[in-house]
């Protein structure tokens, strides 16, 4: 299994200085930048557009993961895919048609994810999981940073690694939403490759300490 990767999330961070923020993630060992786009629609928040996606673009080298809370995925993969991002993740509520949605983010040379929320059960994603690069297992209810891990869903991260184990598939399995560093080693355990960390690090002053803190935690060999 490839190493665990982090991925704070801007969410949490200050808008008011977006560019520092990012430099100091990335200079504090950050994996990936994680993007949450929301429509004030499908989720009741409104966040970050493609604008702000392509002004971010050059000043980071990190991968950026754009995970589209929004009721018309459909619209919005290009103007997403042409500010930058590295990776399209899109719920599984709100499509219709995931498989085409697939093969246009593919086509606009990004990676493909598909999320499913905490009401959402693994079961209905089955099908398409050869065709992901990425499984993002929403922890909270979509729609705003800081909120509690809520604890079922360690039971579809297990789901997941244990179907993607006997059918021989590569997805990574994302977890987003009240990860922190005393729940990252049991989710890193139970399969999970990439940790959206929100609150847990641009809620804390240092965030390269945070950053440690979680990195720690992931390295650490605990029998379990
Ligand atoms: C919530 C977002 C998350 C959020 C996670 O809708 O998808 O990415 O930023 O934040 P924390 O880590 O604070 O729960
Ligand atoms: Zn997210």
């Amino acid at each position: 299994m490839s190493s665990p990767l982090i991925a704070p999330s801007l969410l949490s961070a200050d808008f008011a200085h977006l560019a520092d923020e990012v430099r100091e993630v990335e200079k504090a060992g950050a994996d990936w930048l994680h993007l949450d786009i929301m429509d004030g629609h499908f989720v009741p928040n409104i966040t970050i557009g493609p604008i702000l996606v392509q002004a971010l673009r050059p000043l980071t080298r990190l991968p950026l993961d754009c995970h589209l809370m929004v009721s018309e995925p459909g619209k919005w993969i290009e103007p997403f895919a042409k500010a930058g991002a590295d990776f399209i993740t899109v719920h599984a509520e709100a499509a219709r048609n995931l498989p085409a949605l697939f093969t246009r983010i593919r086509k606009l040379g990004c990676k493909v994810g598909v999320s499913i929320n905490p009401g959402t059960p693994p079961a209905t994603i089955w099908r398409i999981l050869p065709k992901v690069d990425l499984v993002l297992v929403m922890s909270v209810h979509p729609g705003f940073g800081g909120q509690k891990f809520i604890e079922s869903s360690l039971k579809k991260i297990q789901q997941l690694a244990a179907l993607r184990a006997s059918a021989k598939l590569n997805f990574l399995i994302e977890v987003d939403g009240g990860v922190n560093a005393s729940n990252i080693g049991s989710l890193k355990r139970a399969g999970v490759d990439v940790f959206v960390a929100g609150n847990a690090v641009f809620g804390e002053k240092n965030r390269a300490k945070a950053m440690k803190q979680l990195r720690k935690e992931l390295t650490q060999r605990k029998a379990r």
